[in-house]
């Protein structure tokens, strides 16, 4: 007899577009049971309000420190029980004092092949815009575990993505999200899911 599913809180601060994938993927391992947005604003809110995922916004504006912020976080992460963290878009810093908490429990999703085009200030657009200004002819997306150096913990999955003649960032963007966003985070979560749920039912 399988344990239940592994328990996901996605993090997010903007469009969500990463979380809609994997809200659509139907993990077979793994249940989205809290999202943590950093903004109020984010449109990933509304997506997971439609799906029927409670969701808690935690602004590091609104708190005195990083502390107080990682404080509330780790709360909401606790009473919903959450085992696995899925940062799609969240653009806080996370401190490594909270990182240290959940080794290989953190998944983050970056636009580019890390170790290229990655680390302190490189997200959204501006990566797209480094890979073009170095005319790389290969770019994609990187899963990773999360540890206290920022892009820089255990590369879980990666995908390629060709640049093309005329691409602006915009494009380059769109590509990468299409063609490997969408797919390597879901399945990225699929295999951390499954493996947290084999050793929750002790058959590691
Ligand atoms: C994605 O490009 C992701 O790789 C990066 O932030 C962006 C988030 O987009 N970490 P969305 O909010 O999932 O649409």
């Amino acid at each position: 007899m399988l344990t239940d599913k592994t328990r996901i809180a996605v993090f997010v601060s903007g469009g969500g577009t990463n979380l809609q994938a994997l809200l659509d993927a139907g993990l077979e391992n793994g249940e989205i049971v809290l999202v943590v947005s950093s903004s109020p604003k984010a449109y990933a809110l509304e997506r997971a309000g439609r799906a029927g995922i409670p969701t808690v916004v935690v602004s590091r504006k609104n708190c005195a420190g990083q502390d107080e912020f990682e404080a509330k976080i780790e709360a909401a992460l606790k009473e919903n029980g959450v085992e696995l963290i899925v940062l799609a878009g969240f653009l806080s810093i996370l401190s490594p004092r909270f990182t240290a908490k959940y080794p290989k429990r953190i998944l983050n999703i970056h636009p580019s092949l890390i170790p290229s085009f990655c680390g302190q200030g490189y997200y959204g657009l501006r990566v797209h815009e480094e890979a073009l200004k170095r005319g790389v002819k290969v770019t994609g997306a990187t899963v990773h575990y999360v540890n206290e150096i920022p892009d820089g913990g255990e590369i879980l999955l990666q995908k390629a993505v060709s640049v093309e003649p005329g691409d602006t960032a915009e494009t380059l963007q769109r590509r990468v999200m299409e063609q490997a966003e969408w797919k390597l985070l879901p399945q990225a979560v699929e295999l951390v899911s499954a493996s947290i749920r084999r050793e929750k039912d002790g058959r590691l």
